[in-house]
């Protein structure tokens, strides 16, 4: 296996649910990005695992194909290729996994496992040509809000993370994508609540927060209140979800960005820290974007959001974590086995 010495180049791949991405870092520089977002599951409202597995096999090679064709370089050029191990479902997984083995082995240099959660928390750190991006200082936490995950973690160093609070049962996002499921929206549901409750008036309906000691979170009660709610009213009023979909959008949004955000208040106040991230697919509303911005004028907080691409499931935030793992030499054997649940 080689090392090269001056400038380090990683390929980045992540398989881990519907999303078949590569992308290329030079540095710490991003020099190329790309994602294959499978259309198939739409039609399901939801992911399908085998359709998902067998979607990865027929994209990955072109993918890699264009993240090293964009990024201007060439396969012998490249320092080591980091994968997504897990979480995420096995047969997508294995995808990657199997690629990024293949590839190393041929070309004799490192290979470097990377955990999707830990990705996503780096993906803050990615530095853009020409761009002076600001990045924050260590210890700062981080809410990371996914379609799997709602966690608050406190980030002491690249590699070093500590889960100070997380959902105990359904994500932020899974909140999202179900409500969003029993009133007909698309799938998945986040974007298209969104939409919907910009004219909606987000008071106009109240759900029960939950009751959950410390920086937890839980996000099963709302949705079956939503459910029920929708249910009681569907009794009187046939189109009473079509009639107040935009309020019942801003509604649930506003209150799902309410829980969140009572957490990471009560955690930054716990820990008298002031520079706080946002991650993970969720961090692309904009309610949750203003209500973090609002936040850091009246707490005096800095707040760090990574740009749109890096907050969903993408491979540059693959490719920065493996640079960081690189730097530290911290390489997988050829005997890695991706996992479909693992923890920070
Ligand atoms: O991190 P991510 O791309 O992948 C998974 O964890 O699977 O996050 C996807 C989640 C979905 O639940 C989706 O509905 C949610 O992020 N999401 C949003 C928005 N954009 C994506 N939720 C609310 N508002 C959005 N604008």
């Amino acid at each position: 296996m080689t090392t090269k010495n001056s400038e380090v180049i990683i390929l980045g791949i992540e398989s881990s649910c519907d999303d078949t991405a590569a992308a290329i870092i030079r540095d710490g520089f991003i020099l190329s990005n790309v994602v294959s977002s499978q259309k198939i599951h739409e039609e399901y409202g939801g992911v399908v695992p085998e359709l998902a597995s067998r979607a990865h096999q027929k994209n990955i090679i072109p993918v890699v194909d264009l993240a090293i064709k964009r990024a201007g370089i060439s396969k012998k050029d490249i320092s080591a290729v980091a994968f997504t191990r897990g979480p995420g479902l096995l047969g997508s997984l294995l995808v990657g996994t199997s690629f990024a083995k293949g590839f190393t082995l041929a070309s004799n240099i490192p290979l470097i496992e990377v955990n999707h959660l830990e990705g996503h928390v780096l993906a803050i750190f990615i530095k853009e040509k020409e761009k002076s991006t600001d990045h924050p200082a260590f210890p700062f936490l981080c809410l990371l809000v996914s379609g799997g995950n709602s966690q608050i973690i406190l980030v002491h160093d690249y590699l070093r993370m500590e889960v100070i609070g997380q959902t105990i049962d359904d994500a932020a996002g899974e909140a999202f994508d179900k409500c969003a499921k029993v009133m007909g929206l698309p799938y998945p549901g986040g974007p298209h609540i969104q939409k919907m409750a910009m004219s909606g008036d987000p008071h106009r309906f109240s759900f029960a927060k939950p009751r959950i000691a410390g920086l937890d979170y839980s996000f099963s009660g709302l949705k079956t209140s939503f459910l029920y709610f929708l249910r009681d009213n569907l009794k009187e009023d046939k189109n009473f979800t079509e009639n107040n979909l935009s309020d019942l959008c801003a509604s649930l949004q506003y209150v799902i960005v309410e829980i969140l955000m009572n957490k990471l208040r009560k955690a930054a106040k716990q820990t008298g820290i002031k520079g706080i991230a946002l991650a993970g697919g969720v961090s692309a509303n904009m309610e949750l974007r203003n209500s973090m911005h609002n936040h850091a004028k009246r707490y005096g907080w800095n707040v760090y959001i990574p740009k749109f691409e890096y907050t969903m499931d993408n491979a540059a935030m693959i490719a920065i974590t493996g640079y960081y793992k690189y730097l530290k030499g911290e390489f997988a054997g050829q005997d890695s086995v991706p996992f479909a649940r693992t923890k920070l």
